[in-house]
């Protein structure tokens, strides 16, 4: 690793979320010294329209700070140091899709959990592979940070093809819980250490430290009334404050009344109650749109005002997204081992998952990637849950690797989210036609079976 200043590259620079991960690198310059930040993006005009807003954020922090906007691979990585991922494969156009073709079907449609997150892990595995390559080929021992969903299947895809490759898989919902619970318990979240298990958006948080003591017991008492959520949501998190982030949130409550021991993934709503949420979700207006309608148009207003005034809208804040990202870069380029919950193989940290699962757990995050924290034998009930979920994303990983549509319709029948095999399998076939172009060819066994 060179040495700072840093040239860092944003693959996905046309991502919603550029100018907030933009901001919150300005905030940091004294911690993380940069001399070049480069956009990088296949959709050109997407890029170009939020690019001004990005070269307006970082002139208003720095003037020495070189900015390049390119759909060039060699332009974008050559010599690089960083890359944050963060690519969006068939952008919200087929998130939608995602979400809507199994809601009519009566099952969940979510963008990275149940049969939409195992869809939009089919578009992404290869494509995330070809980035690791392009930055493989032009940048020397650069680390890539990735963000790009879904980060369960996108972590076992690289395990499985580019096992060597220099790739921290990350995400922010522990970040955005622990956010909450900082909240409730009145400390700063960066004074607050949590354990942790289980897989990307599918774990519980079994300890809550504050200077040495556990206030799971407290937040249990929050949780009991409101779930994880808090008075102050929408100034401490806009983009977890919409109407159905609320829900999620206050969705915590009915999954501690009947499982009190761990604090769960948010994302685990999904999998414990499809039901309940499949009944109160519009299938005909789900988060895609929700989305599309909200943080995207602000972003364009916003780049539409600048244009015409100069004057950039407070439209961006740091919010934990941005700052996750940039606490963990540190901590890879200065080796400051700080405990983050990352995703990274298990080598046996639960000890009674697969060696070579992706899971979710703290690690200590040094320069050579994370440390995982040892975590020992989790209980029956969850190791379970666990293994079916990885078994179905790993299936999944395995079909796109072989072509497999057997492969695919045992991914999804084994899915937690999936009543019946039947529901399974006229998904799948809704699926294969909305993604052609995105998704691998999957080679049909012949024989068709029917219910008698
Ligand atoms: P977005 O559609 O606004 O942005 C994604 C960008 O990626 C688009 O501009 C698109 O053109 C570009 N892209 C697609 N394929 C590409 C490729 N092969 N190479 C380069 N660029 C490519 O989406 P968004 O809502 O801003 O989210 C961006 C990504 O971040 C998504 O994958 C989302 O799921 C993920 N995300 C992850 C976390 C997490 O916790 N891990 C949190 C938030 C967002
Ligand atoms: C959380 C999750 C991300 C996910 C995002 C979706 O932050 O950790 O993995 O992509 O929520 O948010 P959105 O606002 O796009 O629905
Ligand atoms: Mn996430």
């Amino acid at each position: 690793m060179a040495n700072a200043p840093f040239v860092l590259t944003i693959a996905g620079g046309g991502s919603t979320y550029t100018p907030g991960i933009v901001k919150s690198l300005m905030v940091r310059l004294n911690d993380f010294p940069l001399a070049e930040i480069r956009l990088y993006d296949i959709d050109t005009h997407r890029q170009n329209t939020i690019a001004p807003v990005v070269e307006k954020v970082i002139c208003e922090h720095s003037q020495t700070i070189r900015f390049v906007v390119t759909n060039e691979a060699k332009t974008a990585f050559s010599g690089t140091h960083f890359v944050f991922a963060q690519i969006r494969v068939g952008q919200y156009k087929m998130r939608e899709q995602d979400e809507k073709i199994p809601l009519r079907h009566g099952v969940i449609g979510q963008e990275t959990c149940g049969l939409g997150g195992l869809a939009y892990g089919l578009r992404t595995i290869m494509p995330m592979v070809e980035l690791i390559d392009l930055v493989e080929r032009y940048a020397d021992n650069a680390w890539i940070v990735n963000y790009s969903n879904p980060a369960s299947i996108v972590a076992e895809g690289i395990r499985r093809l580019r096992p060597q490759a220099r790739v921290l898989n990350i995400c922010d919902m522990p970040v955005a819980a622990m956010r909450n619970m900082a909240a409730i318990l009145g400390v700063d979240r960066h004074d607050i250490t949590v354990d942790y298990f289980g897989l990307n958006h599918f774990g519980w948080f079994t300890k809550i430290w504050v200077n040495g003591k556990d206030h799971l017991p407290e937040l249990r008492r929050h949780i009991a009334q409101h779930g994880l959520l808090t008075a102050d949501a929408a100034q401490t998190d806009p983009q977890h404050a919409d109407p159905s982030w609320v829900k999620t949130w206050r969705n915590i409550k009915p999954i501690m009344d009947h499982f009190p021991d761990y604090v769960p993934n948010p994302y685990l709503q999904y999998y414990l109650m499809p039901n309940h949420i499949v009944e109160r979700q519009n299938p005909d207006y789900t988060r895609a749109n929700e989305v599309m309608d909200g943080r995207e148009k602000k972003l364009f207003k916003a780049a539409a005002e600048f244009k015409r005034t100069g004057i950039l809208p407070d439209a961006f804040h740091v919010g934990v997204h941005g700052a996750f990202i940039v606490d963990v870069a540190c901590s890879l380029a200065f080796d400051l081992r700080q405990r983050h919950l990352v995703i990274t193989e298990n080598r046996g940290a639960i000890a009674n998952l697969p060696y070579d699962a992706m899971v979710e757990i703290p690690a200590y995050i040094t320069a050579q990637g994370p440390e995982p924290v040892r975590i020992g034998n989790v209980p029956l009930f969850h190791q379970a849950l666990l293994a079916q979920q990885l078994a179905s994303e790993q299936l999944l990983v395995e079909a796109a690797l072989e072509g497999s549509y057997e492969k695919v319709l045992q991914a999804f029948t084994l899915n937690r989210t999936v009543p019946t095999m039947q529901q399974a399998k006229a998904i799948l076939d809704e699926m294969i036609e909305a993604n052609q172009g995105y998704w691998p060819t999957l080679n049909q066994a012949c024989h068709q079976g029917e219910a008698i």
